[in-house]
């Protein structure tokens, strides 16, 4: 985290009588920077020698206590002091020590907290170890000084899930003593230590704390039980090794198991995955920052029209009401329009059902939804969201209403997955209003929205499509005009690499496993199945017109497609589904197609090794990746990481495509597509950026800063 600029100290100390106050400052979350560190410790040093001193006080400025370790730390060299040995140096401390909590006190924040005797908090803090997001696991001291407040069953699960919970279930918990009445904490802590000190409260530190753990059974039960919880999580590191640490909490003297901890916080830091989850973390907060919020301000949101209530109208009209927006839904008939509202209103049935909302709820959401089928109803609406046919003519027809209904300044955004919004733009009196909004479906669901930018767009639209994305708790990711745009131009194409290898000699069966064993939740053609063989076989007609004669191409899932098989919807495609089932088995009438295909484009089928699969399949993706930042489609290659892992399924932990390939190595995975294209030279043609970054010995991510 940068320095903070102003001239506060990070670490400042004030007396009260026998109270000193410890307040940390480090804007904007008061992170445990290596400053932050060095005045505590110092704080404790000096004020342990204070005689007049009777109890200190620990509290964060500005609106949290403090948000952790400083990520950004992570895998530089480290610099003492160790926030382990803080936290042991203010346990140790021989006056009586009170943590203050307002905001978050997460990860280390919560270690300190953990380390001192006391802990007093606001009603709207929020605690939590949310290291196991971030590939690690507390590590100064928090599993095992959690466990010794709590039970193991409590702190795996804060651990294991890393949520934050609030100041009510902490107290409820034992992790804090007591409620503060006022939300001024510093004023708080210091008369909740005043009072401990006035009922002569003795020094309680929570490394000496038996209670929770006696009932040793009932505490290796619940390790057990967590235990095979993250077994069932393949693929995850830290998670197992957290239980291993709440194991030493229970088997080893609280020094020894701080010795453990330390241990495996090392491995988990080093790890690929925490590089990858960090790489994450910074990357979400970049993607909501484009070159438009920079420097315009968004136009007002409140009422919004969405035309189409088919299945993405439908969704994106609930994430919509989610928000608390007004909503209005144009259909092309009385019929379309009640099925249109059907799908919404269904949505909340469910909630209902599985009581997540009540009747009064989901009627009080519904006032604020509309619907007509007329484009007048639009007269007022601050954003429309056009949902219809994937089909130009039929686009251009509704933003010609649009142009005629619409007031002046009102956002026109279309959801198109690969027309020319450039093209649509054009064709109205007001192109700089018109915008691309890419939701995915389930579009109540999923948190990717693409926010495509055309050429004559003004930048407060374009801020506006963020300001709409923060308000539906989507995270948004700036895309420039393509066919596919960042996500499906490259999904095509390492789809387009899974057909090759298909064709050449690999079942889609094992693709299909080879990339869930690599982390995806489904391989592309569980994914196709699920999505409808229809929606890529329209496309592929779409694209024949251009495409180029030359390339190769496999008519494997046309043949499907011919068939009716379009997967679960069908009741088969590349696997059969039984009734109603979701999970399919391959389809044994797929294997005489793929034959006959290979047959006939004089293909001799080979073996593949999974690696071979996957080098393949992550190659294609990483080269169009680099073909879409140096096209400037995306802004930097973490767009595309976070696209591909909010969309597409990319597993979390390997950080995106870009971010893996820096992991594994740029020349290995230029080498891989230059062996390759000893094959098909005009597929596998190396993407310059990617030729120009080895040959200069960098990576994607020194694209990222700057
Ligand atoms: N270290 C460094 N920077 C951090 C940080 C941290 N722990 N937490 C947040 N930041 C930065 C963000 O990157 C962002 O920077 P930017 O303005 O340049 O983009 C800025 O602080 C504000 O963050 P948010 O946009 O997330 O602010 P919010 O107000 O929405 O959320 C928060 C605040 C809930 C505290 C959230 O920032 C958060 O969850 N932070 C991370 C908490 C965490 O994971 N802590 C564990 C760290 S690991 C650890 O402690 C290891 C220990 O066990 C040894
Ligand atoms: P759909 O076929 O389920 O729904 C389209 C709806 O638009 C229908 O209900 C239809 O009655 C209505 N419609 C057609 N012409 C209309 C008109 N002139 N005025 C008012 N309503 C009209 O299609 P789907 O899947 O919802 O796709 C809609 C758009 O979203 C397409 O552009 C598609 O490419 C895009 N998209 C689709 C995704 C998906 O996974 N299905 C994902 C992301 C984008």
């Amino acid at each position: 985290m940068p320095a903070h600029t102003d001239s506060l100290p990070a670490v400042r100390v004030q007396r009260d009588g026998a109270i000193a106050l410890v307040t940390l400052h480090n804007p904007p979350v008061n992170a445990l920077s290596t400053a932050v560190r060095q005045g505590l410790q110092q704080a404790f040093a000096e004020l342990s020698h204070d005689a007049d001193v009777h109890a200190i006080v620990i509290a964060g400025s500005g609106a949290n206590f403090i948000a952790g370790a400083d990520i950004r730390e992570f895998g530089q060299p480290p610099q003492a002091p160790a926030l382990p040995e803080v936290c042991n140096q203010i346990e140790a401390c021989d006056k009586l020590v009170i943590a203050a909590i307002h905001g978050a006190a997460l990860g280390g924040g919560l270690e300190i907290a953990l380390s001192a005797h006391y802990r007093v908090a606001v009603d709207t803090a929020k605690v939590g170890l949310p290291e196991v997001a971030l590939g690690l696991l507390p590590g100064a001291g928090g599993t095992q000084r959690a466990p010794r407040l709590i039970g193991a069953a409590a702190a795996l699960d804060l651990m294991l899930s890393g949520r934050h919970a609030s100041a009510k279930e902490a107290l409820r918990l034992g992790l804090i003593d007591h409620i503060a009445t006022s939300n001024d904490i510093a004023a708080e802590g210091v008369a909740y230590a005043r009072s401990l000190l006035a009922d002569g409260a003795p020094i309680r530190r929570t490394g000496e704390q038996t209670a929770a753990l006696a009932d040793r059974a009932a505490q290796q039960a619940a390790i057990d039980a967590a235990r095979a919880e993250v077994a069932k999580k393949k693929g995850l590191f830290s998670p197992s090794k957290i239980v291993d640490c709440v194991q030493a909490a229970l088997d080893q003297p609280f020094a020894d198991g701080l010795a453990t901890e330390r241990d495996l916080f090392t491995q988990c830091l080093h790890s690929p995955q925490r590089a990858g989850l960090v790489h994450l973390f910074f990357a979400e907060r970049e993607v909501t920052k484009s070159p438009e919020t920079q420097s315009a301000q968004p136009r007002p949101l409140q009422k919004v029209g969405v035309i189409g209530g088919g299945t993405m109208g439908a969704g994106i009209a609930v994430s919509l009401l989610d928000a608390g927006l007004n909503v209005t839904m144009i259909e092309r008939d009385d019929a379309a329009l009640a099925l249109g509202q059907s799908r919404v209103a269904k949505v909340y049935d469910g909630a209902v059902a599985k009581g997540r909302l009540t009747e009064e709820g989901k009627a009080a959401i519904l006032t604020r939804f509309q619907g007509s089928t007329h484009y007048d109803a639009l007269a007022d609406a601050d954003l429309v969201i056009e949902a219809v046919f994937e089909d130009m003519a039929v686009k251009k027809a509704v933003f010609a209403e649009l142009d005629r209904v619409c007031r002046p300044g009102a956002v026109l955004a279309t959801n198109t997955s690969y027309l020319d919004i450039n093209e649509i733009a054009g064709s109205i009196s007001r192109p700089q209003d018109v915008l691309g909004l890419h939701f995915f479906s389930p579009a109540n669901i999923m948190k990717l929205l693409e926010i495509v930018v055309p050429a004559k767009v003004s930048a407060d639209v374009v801020a506006t499509g963020f300001a709409l994305a923060k308000k539906l708790k989507k995270v948004p990711v700036r895309a420039g005009v393509c066919d596919g745009f960042i996500g499906n131009r490259i999904l095509a194409v390492y789809r387009t690499a899974a057909d090759h290898m298909m064709e050449d000699g690999a079942s889609p069966f094992e693709i299909d496993a080879m990339v869930r064993a690599f982390g995806y939740p489904m391989g592309p053609y569980e994914m196709s199945d699920l999505a409808g063989g229809d929606i890529g076989w329209a496309t592929r007609k779409r694209r024949a017109a251009t495409r180029d004669p030359k390339a190769r191409y496999v008519h494997i899932a046309d043949r499907l497609c011919e068939r009716g098989w379009f997967g679960q919807k069908t009741g088969q495609g590349w696997y059969v589904y039984e009734a109603g089932s979701r999970s399919g088995k391959p389809n044994p009438a797929v294997e005489p197609l793929i034959a006959e295909a290979r047959a006939k484009a004089g293909v001799t089928p080979r073996p593949f090794t999974r690696e071979e699969l996957e080098r393949r399949y992550v190659a294609a993706m990483v080269n169009e990746g680099a073909r879409v930042v140096e096209e400037g489609i995306a802004l930097r290659p973490l767009d595309v990481d976070v696209t591909l892992v909010h969309g597409y399924g990319f597993p979390r932990h390997k950080g995106g495509p870009m971010k893996y390939a820096d992991l594994v190595g740029l020349p290995q995975i230029l080498a891989d597509i230059q062996s390759f294209a000893k094959e098909d030279p005009l597929f596998w043609q190396p993407a310059p950026l990617l030729v120009r970054l080895v040959q200069e010995g960098k990576n994607f991510d020194s694209l990222n800063h700057g």
